[in-house]
């Protein structure tokens, strides 16, 4: 059959809460324009995130109840640790509350000043743990990522001979570990190729450095090295994974993402030293290392979300229901970066709204425009979430203005979709009439999170 459909049945709704445009005006004055201040009650569709956002199964819900709660020990760990090391092949495995806690974790002991991590994309709560403790996050996206309107299979990729000039020059006793999230959030949820991890590793193996994923969308990024990588047609999505992760030397994962759960996450390290001493700050930071930050419950929860998330009949429904939303609204002339990616689409806001300029926040001024249209939720990935500033108080603008519509795990039928698309749309319409704005309280880091707005 043509139609792919849902491969899931309904047991459990939430009701929607319908607002009117006037509403919604009001609602988005009050947030200072920032859509992570809005009552998530005051929101139609929310597509925020992908992030924690997923609907959980019967058999999750299951898990829920027979979760071993006990201090030390508990038999929820060890269905934990056996699901991730099932996927992952890691040695020693440290469950964390979630994604950043892990990183926080890793940093914390091979961060530090004068050190450098590169990665294709850092995300930004792992670019906000490496800097805090004093070392530098550095990117190196392959050029064709950088480019929204170019089609490639795998614009995730880091940039080889980038990485290897990269080492020579900083010295790789100032690089204490090379990473690389998949799929890239950050660069539009694009995948990492099969190759491009043989070939990081090598690099990395080459000069002795520790090479760890950030791993939280892994089963999207094997889907998609299936569907677009030669040799890959006919190999399970698992046994894609299995390959992927076998590269490496440790992974940092948020379970709000491929795990299908609402929290958790973990820190996977093959080197018993670093994992000891990661234990021990986790001890400190999250907790005993058989719960880490997590209650034994959500570990069953996780567990049975590490087998549903590799079903390809899933894989297919996910990746190909993004791609229904970015058709639907390409064909009315969105710009968005092409191809779609595996968790959301991503609107080309400088070439959405050309006349706001970078420092008038173009993405932010769609994400008010989806608002007060639908009530859809999304968020700007560019200057706001990653502008600097230089020495004179100017902005150093992102290389890219983005509108993330982050669509959340097995949440959304297809009419919502239908309906956020026709949103986009409506806004993209009365584009020319739209206007920037301006930030009048921004935080000293993760400024996006709680920046008020103004519009000009
Ligand atoms: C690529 C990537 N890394 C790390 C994280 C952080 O995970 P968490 O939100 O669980 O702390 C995220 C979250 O969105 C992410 O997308």
């Amino acid at each position: 059959m043509k139609t792919i459909i849902e491969p899931f049945k309904i047991k459990s709704v939430e009701p929607i809460r319908f607002t009117s445009k006037e509403d919604r005006v009001k609602i988005l004055h009050d947030a200072g324009y920032n859509p992570f201040l809005i009552k998530a009650d005051d929101v139609i569709i929310d597509l925020l995130t992908d992030s924690g956002t997923s609907a959980m199964s019967s058999d999750q819900w299951a898990g829920i109840m027979r979760g071993d709660e006990s201090y030390a020990g508990a038999r929820s760990f060890y269905k934990f640790e056996a699901a991730v090391k099932n996927i992952t092949g890691g040695k020693f495995i440290i469950p964390t509350h979630q994604g950043r806690a892990a990183e926080k974790i890793l940093f914390s002991i091979l961060g530090g000043k004068g050190k450098f991590i590169p990665n294709n994309t850092h995300f930004d709560t792992t670019r906000a743990n490496i800097e805090f403790t004093g070392a530098e996050a550095v990117d190196l996206l392959t050029e064709v990522g950088k480019h929204p309107e170019q089609i490639a299979p795998f614009k995730g990729n880091m940039d080889i001979e980038k990485l290897e000039s990269f080492i020579m020059k900083t010295g790789e006793e100032n690089i204490p570990l090379v990473m690389l999230t998949i799929t890239n959030n950050s660069g539009g949820g694009q995948p990492v190729s099969m190759q491009n991890i043989r070939e990081v590793k090598e690099v990395c193996k080459k000069y002795g450095l520790p090479l760890f994923l950030d791993a939280c969308r892994f089963a999207e990024n094997a889907y998609f090295i299936k569907m677009r990588e030669k040799g890959y047609e006919n190999i399970s999505v698992i046994d894609i994974c299995r390959e992927m992760f076998s590269y490496a030397d440790g992974s940092t994962m948020s379970a709000k993402k491929d795990a299908l759960m609402n929290i958790g996450g973990w820190l996977s390290i093959n080197d018993e030293e670093l994992a000891v001493k990661c234990r021990n700050i986790l001890i400190v930071t999250e907790g005993f290392p058989t719960y880490g930050g997590l209650a034994g419950r959500d570990l069953e929860a996780i567990a049975q979300g590490l087998v549903e998330i590799v079903d390809e009949h899933y894989l297919e429904y996910r990746i190909r229901s993004i791609e229904y939303l970015g058709r639907k609204i390409t064909a009315a002339g969105v710009p968005i970066i092409e191809p779609p990616g595996g968790h959301a689409i991503y609107i080309d806001a400088k070439h959405f709204l050309p006349h706001v300029a970078p420092g008038q926040y173009p993405g932010q001024a769609i994400v008010c425009g989806l608002f007060i249209e639908g009530g859809v939720r999304s968020v700007e990935i560019g200057s706001v979430m990653f502008g600097t500033y230089n020495t004179s108080g100017n902005l150093i603008p992102s290389v890219m203005e983005l509108v993330r519509l982050a669509i959340p795990r097995r949440v959304y039928t297809q009419s919502h979709i239908d309906y956020v698309a026709e949103v986009v749309i409506e806004v993209f319409k009365n584009r020319s009439n739209m206007k920037g704005y301006k930030i009048i309280y921004e935080a000293p880091v993760l400024r996006h999170f709680t920046a008020r707005f103004e519009p000009l």
